[in-house]
């Protein structure tokens, strides 16, 4: 269950228009009549999900059982939803404990780093998981072709088709065509979802059962938040809508920059991810909150001062966790040298919440306005209420913005350059012209 609490907006609590305008955006997502109508699959897409579970766990179960490693290919909505859950629900440090082990790639360009990527699979018993809804997006289609030579140096081109999973659309895009040419196994990505909406279909669905998280859990968290956040909930009752109308509210009063902060590791690609939710569906027509995200009390020791004393155009919404596991407490020793044995005894958690408060009072009172969003725990299920808490939200607040929050035209400005300078057929006056202006 996700709670929301809010500090530092007094005018938010009192504000029935704000109120009234959320509750309408809300139901325009349900109506469909609104703005990039389109993309709306998600909104029900927990309801749809669910059939998928069982072919995806089984088709993975197989797949798996003759790997010990697995790569995810993708980038963006692609990629995002993957990384956060396995982040947040496995082990970094004991990576013996993932089974089969989950690399990335083709989410950035870098050479050194898929260099080593490649040797580092000499040794392995390895597959791939290649996702992209276009099917032609130029980082991951780069690794996939690294990664797929690779693959049939290693085992021969009839057994690496079977080490590979495309996750696609239905009919169109390189990536679609490559995987009916070569037999690859597919799945489809809905039309009417876009890719940073996408973690509950395929997309996040099959790589996330693959590292052996309970995928169940994660849609039926999904479903959850989808029947509280209904065209029929009241405001009091719709977190989605009073998080998303909180946002404006600060927004209009200058606010410009909200920062995402965790006290825990594990939570800091649930922000990457949902850094790329909002900036890319609200960051448009030169308006828009800028996500940031910050991982305390770590970043205290380097953002904590401009937090505190900077700039006052910032917002906090703390991701909060409520119950932990078993408790790791301070030992007691003899002699004090470290002067701690106040707290010895106390739980590390404990020391972890008296940091939080004392942080989250400290920015309040230094002008900035708190969010308090609390997961009871986290696992699965807490996820899945989270992506789709956070994607309702997202669509009312980019309709009280009154942008598109399904598109993302601005994407392609750097794809144009890109494609111009490495000489891509079809771009050649672009490559004319920007050559002359970099001369
Ligand atoms: O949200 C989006 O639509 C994007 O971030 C895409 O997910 C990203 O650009 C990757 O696109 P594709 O899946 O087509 O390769």
């Amino acid at each position: 269950m996700i709670d929301l609490s809010l500090s530092g907006i007094e005018e938010w609590v009192n504000s029935q228009e704000l109120a009234d305008l959320a509750i309408e955006k809300n139901k325009l997502l349900h109506d469909g009549s609104g703005l990039g109508n389109g993309f709306l699959g998600w909104i029900t897409l927990p309801e749809d999900a669910q059939e998928q579970v069982a072919p995806i766990q089984q088709i993975t179960s197989q797949f798996k059982s003759k790997l010990n490693c697995v790569v995810v290919i993708g980038i963006g909505g692609s990629y995002l939803g993957t990384k956060s859950v396995l982040s947040a629900l496995t082990s970094t440090l004991l990576p013996d404990n993932q089974n089969p082990e989950v690399l990335f790639a083709g989410h950035h360009l870098d050479q050194q780093y898929h260099k080593e990527l490649l040797t580092y699979l000499e040794n392995k018993n390895w597959g791939v998981v290649v996702i992209s809804k276009s099917g032609t997006t130029t980082e991951p289609a780069v690794a996939f072709r690294f990664l797929r030579q690779a693959m049939d140096r290693q085992f021969g081109k009839n057994q690496a088709k079977d080490r590979i999973l495309a996750i696609t659309d239905q009919s169109k895009g390189a990536l679609r065509g490559l995987a009916d040419q070569e037999g690859f196994q597919s799945f489809v990505i809905p039309d009417n979802v876009g890719g940073r909406y996408s973690v509950l279909t395929p997309v996040g669905l099959v790589p996330i059962a693959l590292a052996g998280i309970d995928i169940e859990a994660l849609v039926a968290g999904g479903l959850s938040q989808m029947k509280n956040l209904g065209p029929e909930t009241t405001f009091d009752e719709n977190f989605a809508a009073q998080y998303a109308s909180a946002r404006n509210l600060l927004y209009q009063q200058g606010k410009t920059v909200e920062i995402l902060a965790n006290f825990k590791p594990a939570l800091h690609d649930v922000a990457e991810w949902w850094k790329q939710l909002f900036g890319e569906s609200e960051g448009k027509e030169h308006k828009g909150i800028y996500p940031a995200s910050v991982d305390l009390t770590s970043d205290l020791h380097s953002m904590g001062q401009f937090i505190q004393e900077g700039n006052r155009n910032l917002f906090e919404s703390a991701l909060l966790i409520k119950e932990s596991d078993s408790p790791l407490t301070l030992p007691k020793m003899e002699e004090d040298a470290d002067q701690l044995n106040y707290l010895a005894g106390k739980p590390m958690e404990y020391i972890n919440q008296q940091a939080t408060e004392g942080t989250l009072l400290a920015h309040q009172d230094g002008g900035v306005p708190i969010i308090r969003i609390t997961l009871e725990r986290l696992d699965a299920f807490n996820l899945g209420e989270l992506f789709y808490f956070f994607e309702k939200a997202c669509g009312i607040s980019g309709y009280l913005l009154g942008v598109n929050p399904f598109d993302q035209p601005g994407v392609e400005a750097y794809k144009k350059n890109m494609f111009a300078l490495l000489g891509k057929p079809g771009f050649e006056k672009e490559t004319e012209t920007i050559r002359r202006r970099l001369k």
